[in-house]
């Protein structure tokens, strides 16, 4: 898959996703993520993209010039199955959220900044708003790239062990279970003997209860349980 991503601070982004599992997965060819730097399609001599917001409010707006020439000249290029916006505003990013834009062929991401985009990019250019919690971030880079974390790592072959993405917490809407590597005793702390026994089916119960039990406990909206 191919993920386009439109910023203004291109630098945000680099880091995060060309190190480890997204660069490995980039390096292998199962996805290409493209950064464009907004500034490049500004028609300003000193590069602006935003302005004064009408109507007197406190802040800065994206402009939708620049972006519009971003989105029209990327859309020129290839089918975008989504053109996302990051905002604190947009559907709450999730597992199933990621799974299914894991299955996607392209993806373009516009990352929000200053106090807010021209509202009519929202309204004529973007057809899905995500946002990826209850808080309010300096720009949509952090929120892109986490994104894109989620997303690629479910691309099969991004991760080592296939089985070990299907068994990630909230897969089935249940926590993971407590895993444990050598020494078996550390400090007088032992790994529970199930663990150690053996025993295939039995040890794969277990995990099932304890998800159970985990999530009964610390997540229980996500059985339902929360009224
Ligand atoms: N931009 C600012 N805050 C954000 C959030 N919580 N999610 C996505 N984009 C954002």
């Amino acid at each position: 898959m191919r993920i386009d991503i439109i910023t203004v601070l291109p630098e945000l982004l680099e880091g995060p996703l060309n190190c480890s599992i997204l660069k490995r997965a980039q390096d292998k060819k199962l996805a290409e993520i493209v950064i464009h730097n907004l500034r490049d399609y500004s028609t300003d001599k000193h590069r602006r993209v935003d302005d004064y917001p009408f109507g007197g409010t406190a802040g800065m707006v994206m402009q939708i010039e620049p972006v519009d020439r971003a989105i029209s000249h990327l859309k020129s290029q290839r089918k975008y199955d989504e053109i996302i916006y990051t905002s604190p505003d947009g559907e709450t990013f999730n597992q199933p959220m990621a799974n299914s834009l894991s299955m996607t062929e392209n993806l373009l991401i516009l990352c929000g900044h200053y106090k807010g985009i021209d509202y009519r990019i929202r309204e004529h250019l973007i057809t899905k708003e995500i946002s990826i919690g209850d808080y309010v971030l300096t720009g949509g880079e952090l929120a892109a790239a986490v994104m894109c974390d989620a997303i690629i790592r479910l691309i099969p072959g991004a991760i080592g062990d296939e089985q070990s993405a299907l068994s990630d917490s909230f897969q089935d809407n249940l926590l993971a279970a407590p895993i444990y590597t050598r020494p078996a005793e550390y400090n007088g702390w032992r790994v529970p003997d199930i663990l150690l026994s053996g025993h295939q089916r039995k040890i794969e119960e277990w995990q099932h209860e304890m998800s159970v039990e985990r999530t009964r406990r610390l997540r229980p909206d996500l059985l339902g349980e929360d009224e």
